[in-house]
């Protein structure tokens, strides 16, 4: 018997204060029209002080969990991607753990940046297809406002705060679900985007630093590869594909894997005109946005991928 890992259901939270460009102008010496045309971001959502990144993963997950129509005994795991931890330890998911009032198990958080979500799905889906669990918590969750230079107008108007989250279930039904996951880091390029701090060297988070461009031509090469990697290794063309999941960084990189794959913008699900890039938390936030309004069905094939700070990448085909 093969098992398999399905999306049981997904939820999200974004925090309440909304942070526009035109709010920013005030701030930085920017533009909305400069934003908008480089990145396609309008908006995102800025936790407030006394909301820290477990707060938007506990929320996401509690979404997650009233959407399942499961009880919370009924959870074998949490493991939360996100970089912005409340505290050095302990993890983000040992805190969703308690205030969902889960069982004992394994509670965990990995850190791959942007790309924390997939590889976070990866690690869940081969827990459930070693037949260790039944059904993990997935979230991505991120205050990335805390990582901000707020002088600093290359990175201050990219990032945005919230939280996304799936159930993974185990299934016995072939062709379901993960299909494959994918994933890649070089470090070798460590040096594009990273925080000029952290706990055992400045002893605080430090501030985002990207080398934006190179960043950028990294991302259209990667994601066009990985991309081709998925298609090829699942048998399936660009025409199977429903959806298109990216993380959500910059309209331009989103549009550009989009042409590359032939897929017409309206398979592509876009929130980053609203989220801004919340990095871990930004596919499941996609995810949950594009079930919610309907755009994404049961049975359809969705495409799933990342790239971000490490470098990191990856990618995952799922029948939904
Ligand atoms: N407002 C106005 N002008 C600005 C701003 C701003 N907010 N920021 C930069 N500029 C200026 C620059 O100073 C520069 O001016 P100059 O020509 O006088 O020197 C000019 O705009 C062009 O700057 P570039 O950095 O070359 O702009 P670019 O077109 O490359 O766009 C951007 C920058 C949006 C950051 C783009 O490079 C990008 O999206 N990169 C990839 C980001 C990404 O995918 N990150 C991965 C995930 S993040 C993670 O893992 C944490």
């Amino acid at each position: 018997m093969t098992l398999t890992s399905v999306i049981r259901s997904t939820g999200s939270f974004l925090p309440a204060r909304i942070l526009t460009n035109k709010e920013l102008e005030t701030i930085v010496d920017t533009t909305d029209e400069w934003i908008v045309q480089r990145t396609g971001i309008e908006e995102r959502h800025i936790a407030a002080k006394d909301e820290p990144t477990s707060f938007l993963a506990i929320n996401a997950a509690k979404n997650a969990l009233e959407s399942s129509g499961l009880r919370p005994e009924d959870i074998d795991g949490v493991i939360v991607a996100t970089t912005t931890p409340d505290q050095s330890f302990p993890s983000v998911a040992v805190k969703v753990q308690a205030a969902l009032d889960l069982k004992p198990g394994p509670a965990f958080d990995v850190q791959a940046v942007c790309s924390g979500f997939i590889y976070a799905l990866s690690v869940a889906d081969s827990m459930i297809r070693s037949g260790s669990m039944n059904r993990v918590m997935v979230v991505g969750a991120e205050k990335m406002s805390s990582l901000l230079d707020w002088t600093d107008r290359s990175t201050c108007v990219l990032f945005g705060d919230g939280a996304g989250a799936v159930i993974l279930e185990k299934s016995e039904q072939e062709a379901q679900g993960i299909l494959s996951t994918h994933l890649y880091a070089n470090g070798r390029l460590n040096d594009l985007l990273y925080t000029d701090g952290g706990v055992s060297t400045s002893g605080t988070a430090g501030h985002i630093i990207m080398h934006g461009k190179e960043v950028f031509k990294n991302a259209v090469t990667l994601m066009a590869d990985i991309v081709e990697e998925v298609l090829t290794k699942n048998n399936v063309s660009p025409e199977n594909i429903d959806w298109l999941i990216p993380h959500q960084a910059n309209l331009r990189i989103i549009t550009g894997t989009a042409e590359k794959l032939g897929m017409s913008m309206d398979r592509v699900v876009v929130t980053v005109n609203k989220h801004g890039n919340t990095s871990a938390a930004s596919i499941p936030l996609a995810l949950d946005d594009a079930v919610r309004s309907g755009k994404v069905q049961r049975g359809q094939l969705l495409l799933l991928e990342a790239l971000g700070g490490g470098l990191t990448w990856g990618a995952a085909l799922i029948r939904f």
